[in-house]
């Protein structure tokens, strides 16, 4: 299958070739801030029942784009997944974010994981691609998603959300080869699943290694990336006759850009404590970059949102490779209206740095 896309700048500027206008999608664009998804999902119960009906994933994944207009949109779904269908036991409690029932405790917790068939065991992700595809009619690309292997290994040894990461970082100091294993095995069910979703129709793919910058340059280069560089090597690379790029962001990985440009990945994700041009002059035009305000700009007033975006769009300079997004999710309570001005002040303030 050959789908004519009616807008594929999102692709184009991820594969550096000429666009009319810097392409913008924002992470985290589904979700709480609008009241369309706060209303579904009270509906729905709570939010993994969303992720597990096609139908309401799908519905919510397209809210944003009837409201903006963006040039993407991504899989409504989560990075913790794989660890839930590892047989972890994901639940959610308010306040407190993401829980598994079942932590990773030893050696042996870890010896006892195996990969899985993604259509098996996370059917209703796959599902949700094909629904959305559908939906979707070839308007904007479908972004596909994983958390990173490290990324997914600290919420599987936390047993969720963590500031300090003691229990991960005592296993990476006392046990690294325990944490080697696990890793070895996420980057194998990374590797299956996005396989999958793009089997399923997801155009691109997007590896979330959110908490990749939580560790030391030494130990970023042993246990986050080259895990990450297997994901990517073993990526399908053409699928419906088309490029599939692959965007990696390690949030706060600006230090070593220059390290995830050689991973083999087409796009490198940069937040806003790293500058674009700095960014640029690292990683010059062997991988796109996408980024970087910072989403709390959004609380400001739509003049100087306005500002930011042009501050922004001048320092990456003139051509293509540049996807605006913000440099990480949006804030729960940022007023819509403010989206909608930030997208539409990329489309316009973009254009002269395409003329050529
Ligand atoms: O970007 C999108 O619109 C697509 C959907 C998406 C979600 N999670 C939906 C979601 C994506 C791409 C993610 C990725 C994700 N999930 C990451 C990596 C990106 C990042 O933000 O760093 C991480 C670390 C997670 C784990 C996770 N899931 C957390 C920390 C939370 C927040 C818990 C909370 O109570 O705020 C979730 C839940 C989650 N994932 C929500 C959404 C819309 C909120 C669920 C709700 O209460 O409705």
């Amino acid at each position: 299958m050959q789908q004519t896309l009616k807008n594929d700048r999102y692709l184009k500027a991820l594969l550096n070739e000429p666009v009319d206008c810097t392409p913008v999608w924002m992470m985290r664009q589904a979700g709480r801030y609008l009241p369309e998804y706060r209303e579904l999902r009270a509906q729905a119960g709570d939010f993994m029942s969303l992720c597990k009906n096609p139908e309401l994933a799908c519905e919510v994944t397209l809210q944003p784009l009837r409201r903006f207009d963006l040039d993407a949109a991504i899989l409504f779904s989560d990075i913790l997944t794989i660890p839930d269908a590892l047989g972890l036991g994901l639940y959610f409690t308010p306040g407190e974010g993401p829980c598994f029932e079942r932590p990773i405790k030893s050696f042996d917790d870890i010896k006892k994981l195996a990969v899985f068939d993604p259509e098996q065991e996370l059917g209703y992700v796959m599902n949700a691609v094909r629904t959305i595809r559908k939906a979707l009619a070839g308007s904007v690309p479908l972004i596909g998603f994983s958390g990173s292997p490290w990324t997914l290994a600290t919420y599987m040894i936390e047993g969720g959300s963590s500031k300090a990461f003691t229990k991960i970082k005592k296993m990476l100091y006392s046990d690294p080869k325990a944490l080697h294993l696990l890793l070895d095995t996420l980057a194998d069910c990374v590797i299956v699943y996005l396989n999958a979703q793009i089997k399923a129709g997801a155009q691109s793919v997007m590896i979330f290694d959110t908490w990749g910058g939580v560790l030391s340059k030494k130990a970023y280069l042993e246990f986050s990336l080259p895990y990450m560089q297997k994901i990517v090597s073993e990526l399908i690379k053409i699928n419906e006759n088309r490029k599939v790029p692959t965007t990696l962001f390690t949030k706060n990985g600006g230090q070593w850009l220059e390290h995830i440009a050689q991973t083999g990945c087409d796009a490198v994700g940069v937040d806003w404590t790293t500058d674009l041009d700095v960014a640029k002059s690292k990683v010059g035009t062997r991988v796109a970059l996408q980024g970087n305000m910072d989403p709390s700009v959004l609380y400001a007033p739509k003049e100087i949102i306005e500002e930011e975006v042009q501050r922004l769009l001048a320092q990456y300079g003139e051509g293509s490779g540049h996807v605006f997004n913000l440099g990480h999710g949006i804030h729960l309570d940022v007023n819509p209206e403010h989206a909608k001005h930030f997208i539409d002040a990329v489309h316009i303030y973009s254009k002269p740095y395409h003329m050529k």
